[in-house]
């Protein structure tokens, strides 16, 4: 594809059509609950508090940029999502969203397992205390040293996601003398209604074994011949940031479909299979994100219509929600550098982080909301995009949104929703620190993940 050059007018960094955005709500002192974590309130005194401590105190203790992870709202979603699914399912939470051994700790206390998709997730994982036998391992390419620790350790499941690998880890657990419990990843062929890049289930692309063309049945044909290997379902992952649960129900009832047809060629009934993550949560206050009972109740009716319609016994479901846990438990706290009003356009908001913090928006032209948080405003709302300190001008945290027009440097201002894959995501580009992670819970703040020093930067420079 080739992109034709042009001029570098006023809207040069522009990413989205013009007037996609909405109108201002009606008060910008409003903290819309959709969007922010559970004990996020605006306090008499016009700032904003978390776990009951003001955000100004935290941002005096642990500095900004910063995330802050509400750990009563986490449990509560962990939880929520263990109850939604009984205990005839299993939830792995999606560490990929994000990981901290902290957060290991309260998925294991809540009853959940864990999906991790690399060595570093694993030692994470296993150096927190989460017993290997609750943890899947996921991945399109792991390596022989991270397939042979994670048999080694005694993962309760590896999920295969090519031909080459179904005999890879086969051989590596034969000849540690084990038989490992695996699952096999299928593309089932549908299209999420996602942005592009997080879409995985059509055909095209790097993940899993294609169900077309008898792909999927021919690798459970060689998975079940393999000495090292214990077949024990059919894993399937449509995409991320979904709201619509149709896609869901088409890669169930292909997956069932391939049950049945392995039942009929090698009468095995396979006992279980795994649905995947990507449940969609609120980022601005147009989006409405199903409740994990909603989920649940409409995952179980599925799979249970479509085995009783091929006979067969209903599988174990689980699932793997990542940002449907730690998403909507976090917010983003950035002080104000400087505001720079451009007549008739809009008004740049630069903050003390960036796409080093948040590579969404300028990945996945990922919306945010945003609000003042260090005070009240009566102001009028101006159209605001806050950007970061990189140098780059693809560097938006904020495309487009409303803050009060008195806004000045030294204001904190916080971006909800980013616990999931902004952490996980961050970056030291242009030597950023990256930021800590402080969980606040009960009028208690700690940091779980500390903040990058120059010293961790030098550390890894050896000169
Ligand atoms: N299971 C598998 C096999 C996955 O690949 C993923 C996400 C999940 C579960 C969890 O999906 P979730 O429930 O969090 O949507 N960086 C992108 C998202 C990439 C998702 C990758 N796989 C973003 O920031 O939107």
């Amino acid at each position: 594809m080739s992109r034709s050059a042009h001029p570098a007018g006023p809207r040069h960094a522009d990413v989205l059509p013009e007037g996609h955005y909405t109108a201002p709500a009606a008060d910008l002192n409003v903290l819309d609950p959709k969007v922010w974590a559970q004990t996020v309130t605006r306090t008499a005194s016009g700032s904003v508090s978390v776990g009951g401590i003001d955000v100004a105190t935290l941002a005096e203790e642990f500095g900004t940029p910063a995330y802050f992870v509400d750990e009563t709202d986490f449990r509560a979603r962990a939880r929520a999502w263990r109850t939604a699914f009984g205990h005839d399912a299993d939830v792995f939470y999606a560490g990929k969203a994000f990981l901290s051994r902290a957060v290991v700790r309260w998925l294991d206390e809540e009853g959940l397992n864990l999906d991790v998709c690399s060595g570093g997730e694993l030692t994470t994982a296993l150096s927190a205390g989460m017993p290997a036998e609750r943890i899947a391992f996921h991945g399109n390419n792991k390596s022989v040293e991270e397939i042979t620790k994670a048999i080694e350790v005694g993962v309760g499941r590896i999920v295969l996601d090519s031909f080459q690998e179904i005999v890879r880890v086969a051989h590596i657990a034969q000849s540690l003398g084990k038989r490992q419990r695996v699952q096999i990843r299928v593309t089932v062929g549908v299209e999420a209604h996602t942005h592009e890049f997080i879409a995985t289930a059509h055909e095209d692309q790097k993940f899993g074994i294609a169900l077309a063309d008898g792909q999927a049945a021919e690798a459970v044909r060689r998975a079940l011949t393999l000495d090292g290997l214990e077949l024990i379902g059919i894993h399937s992952h449509i995409g991320s940031q979904i709201f619509d649960m149709a896609g869901f129900e088409v890669a169930a009832r292909r997956v069932v479909s391939l049950l049945a047809q392995v039942r009929d060629e090698h009468g095995v009934e396979l006992p279980e299979i795994d649905l995947g993550g990507g449940l969609g949560i609120a980022y601005t206050s147009d989006d409405d994100p199903r409740e994990p009972h909603e989920i649940a109740k409409a995952l179980g009716e599925i799979v249970t219509r479509e085995c009783e319609a091929a006979k067969l016994r209903t599988p174990r479901i689980s699932v793997e929600p990542g940002r449907a846990i730690v998403g909507p438990t976090a917010f983003t706290l950035y002080e104000v550098g400087t505001v720079k009003p451009l007549e008739g356009l809009r008004t740049y908001v630069s903050v003390d982080g960036g796409m080093s913090d948040n590579i969404r928006t300028a990945l996945y032209d990922a919306e945010y909301s945003v609000a003042l948080v260090s005070r009240t405003s009566d102001a009028e709302p101006m159209l605001v995009r806050v950007v970061g300190k990189h140098c780059e001008s693809g560097d938006i945290v904020v495309k487009d949104a409303f803050l009060p027009s008195d806004l000045a440097p030294g204001d904190l201002i916080a971006v909800p929703a980013t616990g999931a894959y902004c952490r996980s995501m961050a970056s030291n580009y242009n030597h950023a620190l990256r930021p800590p992670v402080v969980a606040v819970r009960d009028g208690e703040a700690r940091v779980i993940v500390r903040r990058e020093t120059e010293e961790d930067l030098l550390r890894l420079d050896v000169g």
